[in-house]
This record gives C-alpha cells, structure tokens and sequence, in this order.
C-alpha cells in the first residue's frame, strides 16, 4: 500500500520563532529539512535569461526543473497542491514532465498586465506577432492513486471497486448514503461527471461496506489493508480550496512599478541587463505580493507549510507570512536572499504589530 498519510512536520509554531526558514543556497539541499508542503509555489526559470542561470530558450527548462519536480513529488503529501509560474511555452515545454511526476493540471491563471505594458517595449514595424502581455500560473494537485493487489487504481476506479468487491448492488450505496439517487450517479460512475465524495458520504459508503459486504472481502474502503477510512481522514486527502468571490483566472494588473518594487541596488541582475540606474529593479521578476497573497489563501489555512524554491525576493514567503502561514523559502543569491530576508523580517514585524494591536 502507499503510505497516503505521512506528513513531515517537526516545527512547532511559536511566537519567538520566526515563521519563516530562508535558505541561502540551492533549493535542492534544502528540501529534505523541509516539512511537507500543503502549496509549492514555483517562480523559477523561464528560458528567458531573466535572472543568472535562467537557459536562453524554453527548450532548456525540462532539464532545469527535472531534479527539482522529482524532489517536491517525493515530498508532497496526497493534498500538496503547486502553483507553477511561466511564460506560456515554458510551462508548455515543463507540463509533460509534471505529469509524468504525478501532478495533475486543475488550471491557468492568467496574468494580464494590460496594453501599458507594451509601451515602448514594442517596434510595431518590425513585430510580426501580438505584443505578449501575459504570464500564467498553473495549478496543479497531486495524482491520488491506490494501489492494489491488482495494481495502481486511480481514485474514481478504486471507489467503484470497493464497493463492487463487497458484492452488493450499486443501487446500495444510495442507502448507505442515506440519498435518493445521488451516491450511485456522483461517486461511483465510471463516467467524467463522478464527484469526490465528501469525507462524510465516504464514511458512510466505508460504514455499509464493511457491515453489509461479502466478509471475504474485509475490510473495505481501506488504504492500509486493516482500518477502514474515516470522514477526516479522506477530507484530509483532498487539497483545500478557499474561494475568493470575485475573483476568475484572468488577472488584471500593470507589472509592479509602485513602491512595492524593490529598486536601487545599481546591480546587473541578470544577463539582459546592461546598463543599471537607480531606478532600475533590484530583480527582474518581482511578483505582486496581491497575487501571491491570492495563492496562498486559496489552498492554505493559517499554520500551513508554503513551500516558495526559487524565492528571488521571497514574495510568495512574504505574503504567506502576512498570512499567518509557515514559510520554507531558497534564494541561491545571496544579494537576492538578503533583500528577502528584510522584507521577510519586516513582513514578520507587521504581522507581530498587528498581533499586539488587536488589528
Ligand atoms: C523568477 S525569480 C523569482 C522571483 C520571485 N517570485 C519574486 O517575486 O521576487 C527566480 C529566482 O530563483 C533563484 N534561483 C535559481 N535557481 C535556484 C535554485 N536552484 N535554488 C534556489 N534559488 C534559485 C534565482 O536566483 C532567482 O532569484
């Protein structure tokens, strides 16, 4: 059986403890010391050149992502959900390799940075395309797949053949349900329309099985082979989404030219960059701390693990400070990690304020 329920979580929350752990080096040695996520939120290469290390083309990043996809896929717990962020044909170019590594695609979110954007940035006499505006956000949740003795099943299969195995009609399980037609039709279909039972119906099918079943072929509705699921645990199982009224997956906002932009570092922050100013970006790729904010409170609760590995100035981290979450965040330049870890700090010390304030 595979273990479905390990979570790594050694870290006790306290109010002396930072919420927050920076590394300052390569993602791929800190990974191990991490507790397990509940979201990974990737920033990281784009074949764009966009910061040292970043391949020129999108045709490099497979072989960029490859050892970092197969650490957060051992890691990740059935629930771990991950946000990935790219142009379109980067994410286009590292989608087969999620795949292959368990990830399944939920959706895009949309980054529309609208026609101000394109200002000055555009010949429109040698262009021959439409000026690109856009980056996305993918998500994606874990592949929940069981095994069994007659191999791997994934979830909608293996409900149907829990509650075939007990031998009792399909029509049963309305009952065990305590619905007219609705458990038969939404979770044990074998068509595209199944839902995800919630834990409570899951216990209830679980609870019928095992008293009405064939005893043979005890227990059912098990992932170890001896206890027998309950409504918790298999809520457990299923990442959490926290809707936002208002909110699709188009997102309307200019790049960040406010004072939320770090400035003023005078570095050549990336291998495009030639001349610097004082009001040049301390980094290239800089997120809004809104959208990030956004992707934490969708799939986190407060305390959850935020996993952020390519941290740059850490927004992801921050906004998962501001919210009450734990953040694991790698940055491997140490000029970029010491511009995160103030504004981590600083993000701290508001929270703390507003702790004391009753704000
Ligand atoms: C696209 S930027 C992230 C920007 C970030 N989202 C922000 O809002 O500031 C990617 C960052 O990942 C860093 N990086 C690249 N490879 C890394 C690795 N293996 N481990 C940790 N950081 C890495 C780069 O130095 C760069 O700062």
């Amino acid at each position: 059986m595979e273990d479905h329920g390990t979570v790594r979580d050694d870290h006790t929350p306290s109010a002396s403890q930072p919420p927050f752990d920076l590394h300052v080096g390569d993602a791929l040695t800190a990974y191990s010391r991490w507790p397990t996520p509940v979201t990974i939120i990737s920033d990281g290469a784009y074949g764009v050149r966009g910061f040292h290390g970043d391949p020129a083309g999108p045709e490099g990043l497979v072989d960029w992502y490859r050892p970092h996809v197969e650490r957060w896929s051992r890691a990740a717990h059935p629930a771990t959900t991950l946000w990935f962020w790219n142009t379109e044909v980067g994410w286009a170019n590292v989608h087969p390799l999620l795949v292959e590594h368990g990830w399944d695609y939920v959706q895009t979110i949309t980054w529309d940075k609208g026609i101000a954007h394109v200002a000055g940035n555009v010949n429109s006499r040698s262009i021959r395309r439409f000026p690109v505006v856009s980056e996305i956000c993918v998500l994606y949740q874990r592949r929940f797949v069981v095994e069994t003795p007659d191999g791997p099943l994934p979830v909608q299969e293996w409900l149907r053949r829990e509650w075939l195995r007990t031998g009792l009609p399909l029509s049963k399980a309305n009952e065990a349900c305590g619905v007219r037609n609705a458990a038969t039709r939404k979770y044990l279909t074998r068509d595209w329309v199944w839902y995800w039972p919630p834990g409570r119906m899951l216990e209830r099918l679980a609870k019928y099985a095992n008293e009405h079943g064939e005893p043979t072929g005890w227990p059912y509705f098990s992932l170890d082979g001896k206890s027998i699921l309950t409504a918790k645990q298999w809520d457990s199982l299923r990442y959490r989404w926290n809707h936002q009224h208002g909110l699709t997956n188009v997102w309307r906002r200019g790049p960040l030219h406010d004072e939320e932009r770090l400035k003023g570092t005078r570095r050549r922050v990336a291998p495009r960059v030639h001349r610097t100013t004082p009001a040049s970006s301390a980094h290239l790729n800089q997120k809004p701390l809104e959208f990030m904010e956004r992707l934490v409170r969708a799939v986190t609760e407060p305390g959850d693990v935020v996993w952020e590995p390519f941290g740059g100035l850490a927004s992801a981290s921050v906004a998962a400070v501001t919210l009450g979450r734990r953040a694991y965040v790698a940055e491997i330049d140490a000029e970029f990690a010491a511009l995160a870890r103030e504004r981590l700090q600083a993000a701290w010390e508001a929270v703390r304020r507003d702790a004391t304030t009753g704000t």
